[in-house]
């Protein structure tokens, strides 16, 4: 065993993250030195404008805008990619491993598109990646799944792994505001971009849930397998319904082996008020693995953030540091696994929520009825919630039935004279 007592990184990136793990590296620099023997630096940082001031202490670290400098030096043996998108990404790191340096990443975005290709890459080039601080900023969920639970067959992962929708729907749950209000709000206090696009609409959440299914199912998952729905059209009132209902609505991820192949969800659910998930609030998020040996496991905590996120990211660099110093590799081969079928969304199940408007006339129960009888939908409960002239609200929630079942009846629904407009669909979990 050799153990080199300097290791060198190049880091692509010095944002958010970045800078959590120069600080973390920096401030925790001799209890790393303990774990790994090692003395870790960060000798050169890619950035884009040489001159932006930095929020981290940057003595010692030479900034540079060209990539080649870091890919070149013999010197470095490992590449933090903490710079986001996926093009440039994707080259710089395949760049990184045929240099042959280990590489750390943060990108889900990447991952979830290209973790396929880049794992080949890294192979053929007897290097691994690391990406715990892809999923769940600084909670565990990548290495339990890979190493702690290993022994479980695993049956389900169910969270919720975006801060920023869970935020606003803490805000519009907790006290009662309007879906743009809380966006406003998440906006000016950092938890939500100012494109808040990919966070609403459940891709970032899908490209996560891709992250964790591939690991839990051993099976080469992309974030086009994910069905993705977001938050944009949950309004107050149904969170109000569903409170009265006993459940609190919650984006959630959703990835389930079943006999016929891989589900995976993303979207906007009731949950009970009792269910663990239903207690995690703000940009928190929580994961709950269930494994055949073990159970449910659940592991909480900050999803994102510079210095939760470099938590993750130095786990992966001390990894990295200590397969170097012990000459082990990473026994996990992506590459290994396999492409499961996956069920199309036409065949998945479910309780549905629903609210929509109706004529308040008599018949409109029956006809509601006859619909949903044809499809063989079942009512779990009917109400009527509030009226207006001669328009009524109403909600219901139906037992579990088939989603091509459930659309059926809806399309004969939608043709019924006396309804007026549906103005929600939600799953029930
Ligand atoms: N933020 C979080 O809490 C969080 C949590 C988990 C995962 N992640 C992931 O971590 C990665 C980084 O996120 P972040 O929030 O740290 O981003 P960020 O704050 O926007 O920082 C990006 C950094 O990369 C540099 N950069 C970007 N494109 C570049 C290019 N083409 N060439 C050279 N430098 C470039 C930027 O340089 P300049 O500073 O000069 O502009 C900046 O320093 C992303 O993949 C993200 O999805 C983030």
């Amino acid at each position: 065993m050799v153990v080199k007592d300097e290791i060198k990184i190049g880091m692509l990136g010095l944002g958010t993250v970045g800078s959590g793990t120069a600080e973390i590296l920096r401030r925790n620099r001799d209890s790393i030195r303990e774990k790994t023997g090692s003395n870790i630096t960060i000798k050169r940082v890619l950035v884009r404008d040489l001159n932006r001031p930095r929020q981290v202490d940057i003595t010692g670290m030479e900034l540079t805008d060209d990539p080649a400098t870091i890919f070149s030096d013999p010197e470095i043996d490992l590449v933090v990619e903490v710079m986001g998108g996926i093009d440039t990404a994707r080259r710089y790191v395949k760049e990184a491993l045929r240099r042959g340096k280990f590489v750390v990443t943060a990108n889900k975005d990447l991952l979830a598109r290209h973790g396929m290709e880049l794992h080949r890459v890294a192979k053929e080039n007897d290097r691994s990646i690391y990406y715990e601080a892809s999923v769940g900023g600084g909670i565990p969920l990548v290495r339990p799944l890979k190493h702690c639970l290993a022994a479980n067959k695993i049956q389900r992962v169910m969270g919720i792994i975006n801060g920023t929708t869970n935020y606003i729907l803490t805000q519009m749950t907790m006290h009662h505001k309007e879906f743009e209000t809380a966006l406003k709000e998440a906006q000016e206090k950092g938890f939500a971009e100012q494109d808040p696009s990919s966070d609403l609409a459940g891709r970032d959440a899908a490209n996560k849930l891709a992250i964790l299914a591939a690991n839990a199912f051993r099976s080469q998952v992309t974030e086009a397998d994910v069905y993705q729905e977001g938050i944009q059209d949950v309004r107050l009132r149904d969170i109000l319904y569903a409170a009265e209902l006993g459940y609190v609505v919650k984006l959630l991820a959703l990835g389930e082996e079943k006999e016929e192949g891989l589900s995976l969800r993303v979207l906007p659910a009731l949950i009970p008020k009792t269910h663990p998930l239903a207690g995690v609030y703000d940009e928190f998020n929580a994961v709950s693995i269930l494994g055949d040996s073990v159970g449910e496991v659940m592991f909480y905590g900050r999803g994102a953030g510079s210095l939760p996120t470099g938590s993750a990211v130095v786990a992966d660099i001390i990894d990295v540091v200590r397969s170097i110093n012990h000459q082990v590799v990473n026994g996990i081969m992506e590459i290994d696994f396999k492409r499961k079928d996956i069920i199309p969304m036409a065949r998945q199940h479910s309780r549905f929520y629903l609210r929509f408007k109706a004529k308040d006339e008599p018949g409109v129960f029956a006809g509601l009825a006859t619909a949903f009888g044809q499809e063989r939908v079942s009512l779990d409960m009917i109400i009527q919630k509030h009226r207006e002239g001669d328009t009524a609200e109403i909600v219901l929630v139906t037992h579990d039935v088939q989603e091509e079942k459930f659309e059926k009846a809806m399309a004969k629904i939608k043709c019924l004279p006396a309804v007026r407009s549906i103005d929600a669909i939600l799953r029930v979990i």
